[in-house]
């Protein structure tokens, strides 16, 4: 029987509906949250998704503060600018895009964002507290592997997870958070990546798959153990002349075959991608509670 799908879009929304109800809270109390995104450069994917993120905050009510600059724009410039908003009191998270132009180091821009207005996650310091299971910032897209786990029942207590793909971004964070003693964790994880010997052998003793690794169709139905749930992260551009934009967007996953053994599977799109900008939203929320709960 064909794997049932993981809805992301559905659950997103289902997020974005409760965030509304805790925005309308925080405004009862006289505090909007507020994100301010910030862009270098014109990165043609990075336009798409900081105007993705604009536009959310809009349909939630959430204050954007935006930041266009050039892409010859210096280090010290964009320094400035982050330690700004660290102490702009309307702002509760800051999203700096990446990738950043060649000129600029993207580790000193990211841990110059404080702490406390970290929605993004990246900062040493979130990761620190993610390890060791103190109160912080999740990573967005991590975060949203883990909601639509838990929100689509799915035990992980026990379980083992792997994880093919070892970014900073997702299959590092995912892996910490999953492995942790705690509600909607509790797994045994597994970190895979290209170096892995005999993936397809590491991949089948998976109960959970979290695939992360950025190659386009990788990972078939015959590497995934029956009845696993598969999760794509995967977003890849393959040609397709046969489409207006002339590409089409694939997972690591090759679905069709993944979805005759899977028991549940994440489509792409509308699997994981709509979760990392719900997850950014919830994280702003969450920012502004606290200063609110600091008050
Ligand atoms: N570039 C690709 N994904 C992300 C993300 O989640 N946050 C930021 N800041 N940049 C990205």
């Amino acid at each position: 029987m064909a794997a049932e799908l993981i809805d992301g879009k559905e659950i997103s929304r289902e997020i974005r509906d409760e965030l509304k109800t805790r925005i309308a809270t925080l405004k009862a109390k006289g505090v909007t949250p507020g994100l301010a995104v910030v862009l270098v450069g014109d990165n043609p994917a990075s336009r798409v998704y900081v105007g993705m993120k604009e536009k959310t905050c809009s349909d939630l009510g959430v204050f954007s503060d935006s930041h266009r600059l050039g892409v010859e724009t210096g280090q010290e410039e964009l320094l400035e600018l982050v330690r700004r908003l660290n102490s702009d009191s309307r702002i509760n998270g800051i999203l700096v895009q990446l990738p950043l132009p060649g000129q600029i180091d993207e580790a000193a821009v990211i841990t110059a964002i404080s702490p406390d207005k970290d929605v993004d996650g990246f900062h040493p310091v979130s990761l620190g507290r993610l390890v060791i299971g103190l109160e912080g910032f999740r990573p967005c897209t991590p975060a949203g592997i883990q909601e639509l786990l838990v929100r689509s029942g799915v035990e992980l207590s026990g379980k083992h997870v792997v994880v093919v793909g070892r970014s900073n971004i997702v299959g590092k964070p995912v892996a910490i958070m999953l492995m942790q003693k705690a509600a909607g964790a509790d797994a045994t994880v597994t970190v895979a990546h290209s170096r892995t010997a005999d993936l397809p052998a590491v991949v089948r003793n998976a109960d959970v798959l979290i695939a992360a690794i950025g190659r386009a169709e990788m990972i078939t139905g015959d590497w995934i153990k029956p009845g696993a749930v598969v999760i794509d992260v995967g977003t890849n551009r393959v040609e397709d002349p046969s489409r207006k934009r002339g590409y089409r967007l694939t997972g690591d996953v090759h679905f069709d075959s993944a979805r005759q053994v899977a028991s549940l599977i994440t489509p792409v799109p509308g699997g994981v991608g709509p979760m990392t900008i719900t997850m950014l939203m919830a994280n702003t929320v969450l920012s502004a509670e606290r200063v609110l709960g600091k008050g």
